[in-house]
């Protein structure tokens, strides 16, 4: 098994060029973080990663496995094994959230049964404390932000992909379903799995403990670091790493 590369990614939305070269490589087994100012890209890059139509690689390629995922759908992307938590979850009246789970489960896993989901969604339901009842619920309708986020959790732990992007699910939680949200991570790391968690904030990596931190600035990776740079960059803000810092 190999790894999530992303080689000189350029990426514009709406005729704006908003990501200029990002390079980043995500081997199984490894926790990389991704923090940067408001706007940078984080979230395009996401969106880039999971085909989101609106995204447009202008250059450059992302590779799983060795091979480019570019040309293909979203669902392709997911049934390879790559998981996207968004920063803002889709609300989708109608569709009950059981269901949606059955659907996604059985495109990652053709020959489970219903039992064997039944079985892995309530672990999985216990694991990010929330209760049954929520898979009568319509998708996100009316769930709070935390509530939200413990959904997408919930998405990963059951679909189980070997490469996952957080976009911010740390944001909006309270500091039981942190450490609950952080512990459901962590019951996910081993040797097959890789993960990039966007965040703006310290307190999720001191649970999750990041291999490698990035910070994304203007749309290129300014700078990598341990996981001490968080800390680094919360006495020091962004702004020596803007570019018109560095060119002074
Ligand atoms: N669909 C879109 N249409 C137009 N502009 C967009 C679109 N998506 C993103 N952008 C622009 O691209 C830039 C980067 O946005 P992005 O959401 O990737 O930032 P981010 O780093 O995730 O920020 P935040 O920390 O606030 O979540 C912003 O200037 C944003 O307005
Ligand atoms: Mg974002």
């Amino acid at each position: 098994m190999s790894a999530l590369v992303i080689k000189d990614l350029h990426v514009s939305c709406s005729g704006k060029q908003i990501l200029k070269g990002v390079d980043l490589t995500i081997n199984p087994g490894e926790v990389h973080a991704l923090m940067g100012p408001n706007g940078s890209g984080k979230s395009t890059l996401s969106c880039a990663i999971a085909g989101n139509p609106n995204y447009v690689i202008e250059k450059g390629d992302i590779l799983l496995d060795g091979k480019s995922i570019l040309k293909m759908t979203p669902d392709e992307r997911a049934k390879a094994g790559l998981f996207l938590a968004f920063q803002h979850p889709l609300e989708i009246p109608g569709v009950n959230l059981g269901s949606f789970l059955f659907t996604l489960f059985k495109q990652r896993f053709p020959k489970a049964t219903h039992v064997t989901f039944q079985r892995e969604v309530n672990e999985a339901l216990k694991q990010v404390g929330l209760p049954q009842g929520f898979l009568e619920r319509s998708l996100n309708v009316g769930l709070s932000g935390g509530e939200k986020k413990r959904v997408e959790i919930l998405q990963l732990l059951l679909l189980k992909p070997s490469f996952a992007v957080l976009d911010e699910t740390d944001s909006g939680l309270d500091i039981d379903s942190l450490q609950a949200v952080s512990k459901a991570v962590n019951s996910m790391k081993s040797d097959r799995f890789g993960v990039l968690v966007i965040t703006h904030y310290n307190r999720i990596l001191e649970y999750i403990r990041p291999d490698h931190v990035h910070v994304l600035i203007e749309g290129k990776v300014a700078m990598s670091g341990d996981a001490g740079l968080p800390k680094a960059l919360e006495c020091k803000g962004y702004s020596w790493l803007k570019p018109e810092a560095v060119d002074a």
